[in-house]
């Protein structure tokens, strides 16, 4: 089902116990709230993982991963599998974080291994896609963002694409202070459910969510949010900060 959802990638930040600070805030601040519709998801390091599922009140925020192994198990020193993840009570994994595409050298056929892993875990992708600024100036956008999509997602069967979140992060976003614009977010969003449609049909499209990320903040969450095909936001910097975060996630 199509959902609105704000999701904090905490990425290589705060320690446990800040971690678990920053949690036990949000926590309250979103637990407050009478009605809220939107999925809120805490994507923690490895280590946080575990302590958060449990101080957090279930029906008001979910946990992530940031990445799992490409193997389900064994001599594979400092990796965690997708099985381990959810043994911790997590229910979501991000997978092909454009840090982990250009730092760790993640191809298209490890990430794919990794989904599989996650979906026969029974835990949720938030599967990243995103293009270079060179990309972009080149006007080679959707032909990098339909590639990812492709090599990736497409040999899925329909039933777990269904599963799958999607999250589009402009590499030149990241991190940066530029934002997309809301037209070329929404234009992206847009091409990208049509993508989805063109492979997986209408109905897996039109409920799948696709979240926009990189330099999201109180300031122009609102104006992004409000596209049609923009179904919440993927958030770094503002995650880590208790009352920004909060505010993104009353910008629906
Ligand atoms: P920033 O919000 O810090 O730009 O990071 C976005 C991101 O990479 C979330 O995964």
């Amino acid at each position: 089902m199509r959902r609105k959802i704000v999701a904090g990638n905490w990425k290589m930040n705060n320690s446990l116990n800040r971690g678990i600070e920053l949690a036990t805030e949000i926590n309250k601040k979103v637990r407050k709230q009478e009605e809220n519709d939107v999925l809120v998801i805490l994507a923690p390091p490895y280590i946080h993982l575990s302590d958060l599922s449990r101080i957090v009140d279930k029906d008001a925020i979910s946990i992530a991963a940031q990445n799992c192994a490409s193997e389900p198990k064994g001599a594979y020193t400092g990796e965690i599998s997708a099985k381990m993840i959810k043994s911790t009570g997590a229910e979501y994994i991000i997978i092909g974080h454009s840090e982990r595409r250009q730092y760790f050298h993640e191809t298209g056929e490890i990430l794919k291994k990794k989904l599989v892993l996650t979906l026969e875990n029974s835990l949720t992708p938030i599967f990243c896609i995103g293009e270079q600024l060179n990309e972009r100036e080149a006007g080679n956008h959707f032909d990098i963002i339909k590639k990812q999509l492709e090599e990736a997602l497409f040999d899925l069967p329909t039933n777990w694409m269904g599963k799958v979140i999607l999250a589009y992060e402009p590499v030149w976003a990241i991190g940066t202070g530029v934002t997309a614009s809301a037209a070329q977010a929404q234009e992206m969003h847009k091409y990208i459910r049509n993508t989805i449609a063109g492979k997986f049909g209408q109905e897996v499209a039109d409920n799948i969510s696709i979240l926009y990320g990189g330099s999201c903040k109180p300031s122009n969450a609102k104006e992004l949010f409000a596209n049609d095909d923009v179904d919440g936001g993927l958030i770094g910097g503002a995650a880590l900060n208790a009352d920004d975060f909060f505010a993104i996630i009353n910008s629906f």
